[in-house]
């Protein structure tokens, strides 16, 4: 049974606390619903992401980037920057946020599959690390961006190896049929290398494969990997150098429920580095720098949202029992992964122990929308009432990153917390924030 809290979570007479402080405690300061973040637990998984690859690759290691779709702010990309780790963006805004944090810009790699002209010009001028390419339509704008900086761009070209990884499909990357990427069956990766060589403000460094999400099985990243170090030999077969950079990306499974195990670094990394050395003995290779980008790995397991109960409603089905509906105060604004993935969580009464009979429930939000639904389906105490407080584990990735007003609902707030001590790092939108923006 894996953990799906982060690690500064402890139950005291059945309270939930937080690096000491209690659930009660928490909501009283800071209302509902909340993104808490325990801090000590995301700094320790950057770390221990970054050391595991250097443990396993030693030279060969390349960089551990943070992939920051999965959840950023400037604070969070402070302690990011103090683990050692770079950052991934993927879109100007992305960028936007790791400069406003002063992130080491040489460390910043930059993805997207429609990236603009601005964007691209923006992350040549201020000297991002590594530009991941994904169209040639973009290996053209690169050059021109380079060329007017006077910069030579360090590039690695996304390749899909096609691979179906097991998890939902709109966040399965790698098969042929999809947006991102030169896919190596068709011969479009080929005619991508052929591209980038014509540009001399564009340095080649090697290949990238991001093969999903959420991905809870090592088989499909081995299969990637052979894919992409075989290209990389027939690259060194036409042109008599080996390129010195593969990136694999990122796709680490965490546990949301209790039966999931999650994919840890301790883990993930010996395995990649088994696959990498098999492979490139397969194709006669020295062994590239490798790259990896964890982002749900990271964040995931380190934020639990908290909500109050606001309503409780029985509901007869059609096979002749009822349902609990438990309605909090948030919802798909806060959380879209269920309605959009069919994504399942837990929770737990964050404020009290219940002994109470369980029942057939289901935690739904305030949205003015059927497929409003935080928990399909969960047992919970038939005593739960207004007032109670119900904490979501694992919301870290993809929850306040992919946040919405919908329903002029006010974005929650994060809150860090550390060693009994609590601050908010991203402020409760306000009424006046969402009338901002009306002329
Ligand atoms: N690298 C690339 C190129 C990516 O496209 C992604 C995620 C990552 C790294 C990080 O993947 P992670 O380690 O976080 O799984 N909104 C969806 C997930 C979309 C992932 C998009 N790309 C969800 O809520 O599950």
């Amino acid at each position: 049974m894996a953990n799906v809290w982060s690690s500064k979570i402890t139950f005291e007479k059945g309270e939930l606390h937080l690096a000491g402080l209690s659930a009660k405690s928490l909501g009283r300061e800071f209302g509902t619903p909340t993104f808490f973040l325990d801090e000590d637990d995301f700094r320790a998984r950057a770390t221990s992401w970054g050391s595991a690859l250097t443990e396993s690759f030693g030279a060969a290691a390349g960089s551990v980037y943070y992939a920051g779709k999965a959840f950023i702010c400037t604070e969070v990309l402070r302690w990011v920057a103090q683990s050692g780790i770079g950052l991934d963006v993927c879109t100007g805004g992305e960028l936007a946020v790791a400069l406003a944090a002063d992130f080491p810009v040489s460390k910043i790699q930059v993805h997207g599959n429609n990236k603009s002209v601005a964007e691209i010009r923006r992350a040549v001028e201020v000297g991002v690390g590594t530009i991941v390419v994904d169209s040639l339509i973009e290996i053209e704008r690169i050059a021109e961006a380079a060329a007017a900086a006077k910069k030579v761009q360090a590039v690695l070209l996304r390749l899909t190896p096609g691979i179906e990884a097991h998890t939902h499909e709109s966040i399965a990357t790698a098969h042929e049929d999809v947006k991102f990427g030169f896919s190596i069956a068709s011969g479009a990766a080929w005619q991508a290398v052929v591209a980038v060589r014509q540009h001399p403000e564009i340095e080649l460094r090697g290949f990238h494969g991001h093969i999903g999400s959420q991905i809870l099985s090592m088989d499909a990243f081995g299969i990637a990997a052979d894919r992409l170090i075989e290209f990389l030999s027939l690259y060194r077969d036409e042109f008599g150098y080996e390129l010195p950079e593969l990136d694999l990306g990122g796709g680490y499974g965490i546990s949301y429920l209790p039966e999931d195990e999650p994919l840890l670094p301790a883990q993930v990394l010996p395995a990649l580095h088994r696959a990498v050395t098999t492979a490139c003995a397969k194709y006669s290779l020295e062994l590239p720098r490798i790259s990896i980008e964890p982002g749900r790995a990271i964040v995931g397991p380190a934020m639990f949202t908290l909500y109050e109960v606001g309503t409780t409603k029985e509901v007869l089905l059609e096979s002749g029992k009822t349902r609990n509906y438990i309605s909090v105060d948030g919802g798909m604004s806060d959380n879209i992964r269920t309605s959009l993935y069919g994504a399942e969580y837990t929770t737990v009464i964050a404020n009290r122990t219940s002994t109470a009979k369980v029942r057939e429930s289901r935690v739904v939000g305030k949205h003015c929308e059927t497929g409003d639904i935080v928990i399909r389906d969960i047992d919970l105490p038939e005593d739960l009432v207004p007032g109670d407080l119900l904490a979501v584990p694992a919301t870290g990735a993809y929850g306040r990153s992919m946040a919405s007003n919908y329903n002029h609902v006010p974005r929650p707030p994060v809150v860090a917390v550390k060693n009994g001590q609590a601050r908010v790092i991203v402020r409760r939108e306000t009424e006046a924030d969402l009338l901002a923006l009306d002329m």
